[in-house]
């Protein structure tokens, strides 16, 4: 293995830390790197051809009191594969947040967890408002650049996507909504360019949509008026419509009036849908109602008739007790899958009628779902998602849906092994919708170690079809995406894709 060594952060981070989700599978990393010649066990395929990034919370700083693992600062990895060759790199994200925070030397914004009047910092971002703006939750590539995000709206951070060099912030020519931000979770569609994308915060109009074109220029964006401020995180599309959603957990309004941000689950609300044509005004939009619950991630949705069917994950109690448990229990309750119970659900809105129909589609507990993103907003069948061992925010396996048949094949890491979201690369030219791979980073605790893993999509529960050894034992982390070479410029310009700078 060559390692090259690209960056080093202060870390204040106290050496005995005994915080559940800044050691074991989370412990988080200092030392930035560039790796090639990787061990490779088994066999890399010659059309593997792009980069798998996953983005991770991977703090530096104690946490004012309480540390909650959505504050953690954005690092990012990367998997490249070309020509049967891989490479690896890891970088933070150079957010106006982790800088001004490695110039200071401490903490400079109070967490998830915190109250915000004690802040440093009095001026920050996100939906609450005084949160540093981490970007540590979501990645997806548009343009040929890696947008990284935050969950509860910030600035999209451009990372070149082989070298995950920080190339600055989103200005869409001028018109990036600064003043509320975007979520995690804009939807790529490969198909037209487009990068779809919402806001959320506490004053009306409480919700924005918006369109950016293969140009980078917002040609779309909306209001989306709710009754009150609300917590959506993931938003589907189809050919001609966008999904968004008013979900009943959000902010206790009477807690909120004196500045308290407690997220509670009101079972009596119904679910609601809004349905905006791609391009449409604010008068356009359609609601529909549904069954209460909470939907942290879609699937896909896709246009059939006169329906729209949207795939996700029902969460069955999306705020479980506190119970008698320590405070890192009660506090990461709505971390833990095992208690959120959320399980493969469908969604039928029908446009002539007004109506939603539902059903399950699975009776296994999983979430972070992925697919093909050549179907993205197109009929699909197969989904590939994360199964989670109990009182953890880990996955200990995949499965692997299957909507026309209903079966689901599982994959269970080794005990002591954790994966990450998985990320499905088709194979350049291939037509049916499983012919490619799975890739993910797995956290090894028995062999203090991490290895990227390749699987065939069209078998699972072979098992990997290579592991790539990676040079540290990395953190547990979030979201994930797969961006084929062939959406990155000048993927293709240099003898080595490891390592060449591109663009
Ligand atoms: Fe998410």
């Amino acid at each position: 293995m060559d390692i090259e060594v690209l960056g080093r952060a202060l870390t204040t981070l106290p050496e005995d830390d005994e915080h559940p989700y800044r050691t074991g599978p989370w412990r988080p990393q200092t030392v930035e790197r560039s790796a090639g010649n990787l061990e490779v066990i088994g066999e890399i395929p010659a059309d593997l051809d792009g980069v798998y990034l996953r983005n991770t919370e991977n703090p530096v700083h104690p946490a004012l009191e309480v540390y909650h693992p959505f504050d953690g600062d954005s690092m990012v990895h990367v998997v490249g594969f070309r020509d049967g060759k891989v490479f690896y790199r890891n970088r933070f994200v150079r957010t106006d947040g982790f800088v001004a925070e490695q110039q200071a030397g401490q903490p400079l914004w109070a967490g998830l967890a915190e109250d915000p009047e004690r802040s440093p910092r009095q001026t920050g971002w996100g939906a609450r408002g005084r949160l540093k703006d981490a970007s540590s939750t979501d990645v997806v590539l548009h343009n040929g650049v890696a947008l990284t995000s935050f969950y509860q709206c910030g600035d999209l951070y451009r990372l070149n996507p082989t070298t995950l060099e920080t190339l600055g912030k989103a200005t869409w020519n001028g018109q990036f909504p600064s003043d509320i931000g975007v979520s995690a979770h804009p939807k790529f569609d490969e198909r037209t360019g487009e990068l779809m994308f919402f806001n959320y915060g506490t004053e009306a109009p409480y919700m924005h949509y918006g369109v950016v074109d293969a140009q980078d220029n917002l040609v779309t964006y909306i209001d989306v008026p709710l009754p009150g401020p609300r917590l959506p995180h993931d938003m589907a599309f189809t050919e001609n419509y966008a999904i968004l959603n008013d979900l009943p957990l959000f902010w206790a309004p009477e807690a909120l009036a004196r500045g308290k941000y407690a997220a509670r689950f009101y079972p009596d609300i119904p679910a609601r849908f809004a349905v905006i044509p791609r391009h449409g005004t604010t008068a356009d939009i359609r609601w529909f109602e549904a069954d209460p619950t909470y939907v942290l991630h879609w699937t896909n949705a896709y246009e059939e008739g006169d329906e729209i069917v949207l795939e996700g994950f029902f969460q069955r109690d999306p705020e479980p007790p506190a119970g008698n448990g320590t405070l890192y229990q009660r506090m990461f309750r709505f971390l833990d899958n095992d208690k959120l119970g959320p399980r493969l659900h469908r969604w039928r809105l029908n446009l002539i009628t007004g109506l939603c129909k539902e059903e399950p589609l699975s009776e296994r507990t999983s979430e972070f779902g992925m697919i093909n993103q050549r179907h993205a907003g197109r009929p699909y069948r197969y989904s590939y998602a994360a199964t989670s061992p109990p009182g953890w925010f880990l996955f200990d396996g995949l499965v692997k849906h299957d909507s026309l048949t209903g079966t689901e094949e599982h994959f269970r890491f080794e005990d002591g092994v954790y994966g990450s979201e998985t990320a499905m690369a088709p194979r350049p030219g291939s037509s049916a919708e499983d012919d490619g791979y799975l890739v993910t980073i797995t956290m090894d605790m028995n062999r203090d170690l991490s290895e990227c893993l390749v699987f065939d999509a069209r078998n699972l529960t072979a098992g990997p079809i290579a592991r790539i050894r990676l040079p540290e034992r990395v953190s547990s982390g979030t979201h994930s995406t797969w961006a084929p070479g062939s959406l990155i410029p000048g993927w293709r310009e240099h003898d080595d894709a490891a390592t060449a700078v591109h663009l």
